[in-house]
């Protein structure tokens, strides 16, 4: 018998001891999993060496992260997004057609009972910010426009931050609402332009942030899910390019086809046509849902 087989631990053999340990696991991909994890945990403690100090650090690091949580913060998902890991997750579940619209992180701002409104409302409920225009079309693979396609839109304010975190301050619902295409797939409404934001960085991940020279921004972004039966969810944002964050989002959520161009229009009679004042941003966006 080989010496793994024989239970009997040593540094070279480490892996397989433990994964034999799980031979009657009852079920199979739990076994699976727990021998991947244990293989590259186990191949990464050989390669970083960590003294027990440093081993003690990391431990407290995940005390300190799980203690962060509660019903409303969630510091393990922050710390799978800042890692990528949210992102890779995403990718691997969201594999589409070419010319399908791709996904991104869903972020912990969505809320399940945003108001439902007719096409051209204006979802900013403070007037507070530079005014914009959002509109697209909805369509499928083949470019066909979808018809009753849901589109459950929600944003930061001008100045970064969702109502649901200034409760008191900005109006219930403000930047948030949910739509339905006629029968030629369009959609349009009013908004404000997004700002950038930090992601929560008063915890053990805005450290780890901070301790590797990183920043906790996100560039300024509106999320979406457009959902229609029979066709895959699109969960995703668009995002403002000219925004300094846009080539260093701290969750790495931002994707070539998700940048959206925000054109300013200020030629009086457009501004006047839309029932503006001054100028507004114009901001363009077509969907691509890939069949289920
Ligand atoms: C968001 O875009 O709302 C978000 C995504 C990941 C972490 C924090 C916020
Ligand atoms: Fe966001």
């Amino acid at each position: 018998m080989e010496s793994h087989e024989l239970g009997y631990f040593t540094e070279e053999n480490s892996a397989e001891v433990v994964a034999g340990r799980n031979a009657n696991a009852k079920d199979a991909r739990v076994k699976q999993v727990m021998e991947i994890v244990t293989r590259h945990l186990h191949a990464a403690i050989k390669e970083i060496e960590p003294t027990q100090e440093e081993w003690m650090e990391g431990i407290q690091f995940l005390t300190k992260t799980g203690h962060k949580c509660d019903d409303w913060r969630q510091e393990f998902i922050l710390l799978s997004d800042v890692l990528g890991v949210s992102m890779l997750v995403d990718a691997i579940n969201s594999r589409r057609p070419k010319g399908a619209s791709e996904n991104t992180v869903l972020g912990p701002f969505h809320v399940g009972d945003a108001p439902e409104y007719e096409m051209g409302t204006d979802i900013c409920l403070d007037q507070k910010g530079e005014p914009m225009v959002v509109r697209g079309r909805i369509t499928d693979i083949d470019g066909k426009p979808v018809e009753g396609a849901k589109i459950d839109v929600w944003q930061a304010n001008d100045e970064g931050f969702y109502d649901v975190q200034q409760k008191g301050i900005q109006p219930d619902f403000n930047l948030r609402g949910v739509f339905h295409t006629g029968a030629d797939g369009t959609y349009w409404f009013r908004a404000v332009r997004p700002k950038h934001y930090s992601i929560p960085d008063d915890g053990p991940v805005g450290a780890l942030l901070y301790a590797l020279g990183r920043h906790p921004y996100r560039p300024a972004h509106l999320h979406f899910i457009v959902s229609k039966d029979g066709y895959d969810e699109v969960t995703t944002h668009i995002f403002d390019p000219e925004d300094p964050y846009i080539h260093s989002d701290s969750v790495f959520g931002v994707k070539e086809s998700l940048i959206a161009e925000f054109k300013p229009v200020d030629q009086p009679e457009k501004v006047q046509e839309m029932g503006y004042e001054d100028k507004y941003w114009d901001v363009e966006f077509d969907f691509v849902l890939a069949p289920k």
